[in-house]
């Protein structure tokens, strides 16, 4: 067994060079190319945080403006797709149906599957981009049996976005410009996060050399787990179902269950691999939330409350401190979606939106790494010592 490190779930190994995110665990620090994650929150849109990961510096006004020129004039989707998207059913969920459309889409956009062609590859982030709003509201508008709304290019990122999932084609869509910047932040929290388990499947497929939406494809499956970007609707059910049996008179029962590792049940929401301090992104995304249900009047959500209380409980509680248990981005992020009026089964696929700009830029950096080579993990072999094969009477 010297031959090989054996390292499960690579606790120790690192996979590859990147200069895109740098995650300080300990001190709980995120940034991309540099920039702290509150500062591009302050500061920045999603699109501008998009051109940093791809091309590695902010953008200028007048680079700005033709990037954000040339993603509008992707935002629309091969018109066959929503025939495709029809052989699914009504009631699919939103994360199988994006797996099939973003797989799909190698099948419609020939001039951007060569993986080893980076100006392929880069029509290739432009469309993903441009094109995952507009497929993520499809996948929505057709399992609420409404009309797809067609990408309106006047308006922002954001903004296109909640026209295409909340307007319909009889009246004129209102953007709330408080919300529009709510889901723009989710974006920009989400956009790359290093070698989680999405990016390193991206990363491992793309390795092969097949095309770069069959790789994306590949990220947005990953991500549908629980212990990923699934974490958000795992977070959201889990607080609805202690609200429905009891709400906060019944949290510190909950945490008992919690705390007992033969219950299987986890505190959604909560740890991380990497963060052993607050996520900051958490921090983030718990202003936003109280800044979206002030706007929106709720602030008197029993599920924030509730949420609220856990947080509160579990920072106190040596079962968590002692593990070094923080609140991760999934724990404010589904009650700020549900606020907007996205549906639950909907909260990865948002994820899955905002993160394939990480996954095509961390894609990008691996194949154009002289360095690169096919991804192959080795083993360390349990199995049998070779035997023959027995008549089967004999077996
Ligand atoms: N609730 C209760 N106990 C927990 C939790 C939790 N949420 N997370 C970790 N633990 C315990 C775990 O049981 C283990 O205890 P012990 O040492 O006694 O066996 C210890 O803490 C260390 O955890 P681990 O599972 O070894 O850590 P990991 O790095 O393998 O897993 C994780 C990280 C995120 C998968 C895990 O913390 C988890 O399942 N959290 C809940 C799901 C979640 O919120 N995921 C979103 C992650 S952030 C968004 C994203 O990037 O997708």
């Amino acid at each position: 067994t010297g031959m090989f490190t054996y390292d499960p779930g690579f606790l120790s190994t690192a996979a590859c060079q990147s200069a895109i995110t740098y995650i300080d665990g300990d001190k709980g620090e995120l940034l991309y190319r540099g920039y702290p994650i509150e500062q591009l929150a302050k500061n920045c849109n999603f699109l501008e945080t998009c051109y940093l990961l791809l091309y590695g510096e902010l953008p200028n006004e007048a680079q700005k403006a033709e990037f954000e020129d040339t993603v509008t004039k992707h935002t629309m989707v091969n018109e066959q797709m929503q025939f495709f998207l029809r052989g699914f059913r009504r009631d699919a969920h939103p994360m199988a149906v994006l797996t099939g459309l973003v797989g799909g889409m190698s099948a419609f956009y020939h001039d951007s599957t060569d993986i080893t062609n980076p100006e392929h590859r880069n029509i290739a982030a432009i469309r993903l981009i441009a094109k995952m709003p507009t497929l993520v509201a499809m996948a929505y508008k057709y399992g609420m049996g409404q009309p797809y709304m067609y990408p309106k290019n006047d308006l922002s990122y954001a903004g296109n976005f909640m026209r295409m999932m909340f307007g319909n084609p009889c009246e004129e869509y209102q953007v709330n410009p408080v919300v529009e910047r709510a889901l723009d932040r989710i974006f920009i929290l989400h956009a790359d996060h290093e070698q989680n388990a999405s990016t390193s499947t991206v990363r491992l497929c793309g390795s092969s050399g097949t095309n770069p939406f069959a790789a994306i494809s590949a990220g947005v499956a990953c991500l549908w787990g629980p212990a990923h970007g699934g974490a958000n609707e795992a977070c959201l059910n889990m607080l609805e179902g202690i609200q429905a049996n009891g709400g906060i008179a019944k949290v510190g029962e909950f945490m008992e269950q919690v705390k007992d590792k033969t219950s299987g049940v986890k505190l959604m929401g909560f740890g991380h691999r990497v963060y052993k301090n607050y996520d900051p992104r958490a921090k983030l995304m718990q202003e936003t939330c109280n800044e979206i249900l002030a706007e929106l009047g709720l602030e008197n959500d029993p599920l924030f409350a509730l949420a609220k209380k856990l947080e509160k409980i579990a920072l106190e509680d040596d079962y968590f401190v002692q593990r070094k248990l923080y609140p991760n981005v999934d724990f404010y992020s589904g009650i700020v979606q549900r606020a907007i009026g996205i549906p639950v089964n909907l909260f990865t696929g948002i994820f899955a939106l905002a993160r394939t700009v990480g996954w095509i830029a961390q894609l990008n950096e691996q194949m154009a790494d002289p360095e690169y080579k096919i991804g192959r993990p080795r083993q360390l072999y349990t199995g049998s010592v070779a035997r023959d094969v027995k008549p089967i009477a004999q077996r």
